[in-house]
């Protein structure tokens, strides 16, 4: 008797699972889905995997390590759907990696993933899109990404001489990639708003994302409005900006993690102020995409769909724009296609 109780239930569980993760279902993740002008969905949270500098020497920090690879399984665990690389950044193999163990574990199937990876300077020439994308999609070991992005206006080698390469064919040779369906999506990164107003006044193929840095520092309301208005996705990078004291330089105003007024706003929900942040730029229409190597603060991060902050605590929040970059690259502002503000002749 007792061996048809455990059989029966074993064959419950059995049923139970499989339906769970029947062939063709998909495994769905934390974030919610927002759909992009081109049809396709992007998850509205997605995990950072760029190591980032050093700040005691100003230098990038290099991959050594597994990390990145242990991260995005964790985050994968998580319920992260959502995964930002970039040939750049050195990332993309342990990115793949963590992807296809975990496809390999069933915990998830390729569609549930949404994969975005970024053409560095030197391949903005048109016939150089697709070798460069090919060479992303081999070091993943992926078939596809779901969005590729241009990620800096900048046409420039990497012995640093600047060529000609009008971003407008390097347009071209992301449709291209996109025409032959290795790329589901395709968009930019770091585009101002001239840029994104010439782009679309000069393409019939509107870009599906515009990735930029948005914090509290940094808050981007043109930008936002601008793409709003033309239904492009934004997705915010460095979304922490300033906060954390050891990344924060010595002149970013502030607020860092003891400002009173978001301890506040932070205790209410018995949430961090990291996560309070996020919060934030969600609600101004922005897919964070925060990066972390570090298995509490992964989970931590997407900890934030159960709470909605007020007007009251928005408004407090807005006070903290101020146009302050953490990203500037200033080592590119001698190119005619710098993105960003230049400092005044005082400055
Ligand atoms: N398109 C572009 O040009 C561009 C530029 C920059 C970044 N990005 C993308 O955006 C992603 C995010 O930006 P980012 O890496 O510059 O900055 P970020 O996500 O704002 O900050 C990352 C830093 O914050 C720490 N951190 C994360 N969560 C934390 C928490 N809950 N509490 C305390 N510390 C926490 C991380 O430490 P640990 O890792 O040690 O936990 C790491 O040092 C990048 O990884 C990259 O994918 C794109």
């Amino acid at each position: 008797m007792r061996n048809h109780v455990t059989m029966l239930v074993l064959t419950l569980l059995t049923a139970l699972v499989g339906a769970a993760f029947a062939d063709g279902e998909t495994s769905p993740g934390v974030a919610p889905l927002i759909k992009m002008n081109d049809g396709h969905y992007i998850p509205s949270f997605g995990l950072g995997t760029w190591l980032g500098v050093d700040r005691t020497n100003g230098t990038l920090i290099q991959v050594k390590d597994d990390s990145v690879q242990r991260a995005v399984e964790i985050a994968i665990d998580a319920g992260y759907r959502h995964i930002d690389t970039a040939s750049v950044y050195n990332t993309e193999e342990q990115v793949g990696t963590a992807i296809r163990n975990k496809i390999a574990e069933n915990l998830v199937q390729r569609e549930d993933l949404f994969v975005t990876s970024k053409l560095w300077n030197d391949r903005h020439k048109r016939e150089d899109v697709l070798p460069a994308l090919q060479e992303t999609l081999t070091k993943l070991g992926l078939e596809y990404l779901d969005l590729y992005l241009i990620h800096f206006p900048i046409s420039q080698y990497n012995n640093g001489t600047y060529y000609e390469a009008d971003f407008l064919d390097t347009w071209k040779g992301m449709q291209d990639v996109r025409g032959r369906g290795l790329a589901k999506s395709i968009g930019v990164s770091n585009f101002n708003l001239t840029q994104m107003k010439r782009l679309l006044a000069m393409s019939h193929v509107k870009p599906a994302a515009l990735q930029i840095e948005v914090n509290l520092n940094l808050q981007q309301p043109e930008l936002i409005a601008y793409c709003k208005a033309n239904d492009i996705a934004i997705v915010g990078y460095t979304p922490f900006g300033s906060l954390f004291h050891n990344k924060a330089k010595k002149d970013a105003p502030p607020p860092r993690t003891d400002e009173q007024a978001l301890l506040r706003i932070a205790d209410k929900y018995h949430k961090t102020i990291a996560q309070v942040a996020l919060k934030y730029i969600m609600e101004l229409g922005v897919i964070p995409i925060p990066k972390s190597v570090t298995k509490k603060r992964i989970e931590q991060n997407i900890d934030v769909f159960d709470f909605n902050l007020t007007q009251e605590e928005r408004d407090v929040m807005k006070k903290y724009n101020n146009g302050y970059r953490v990203i500037s690259v200033d080592m590119w502002r001698d190119s005619p296609d710098y993105p960003f503000e230049k400092p005044t002749a005082q400055e």
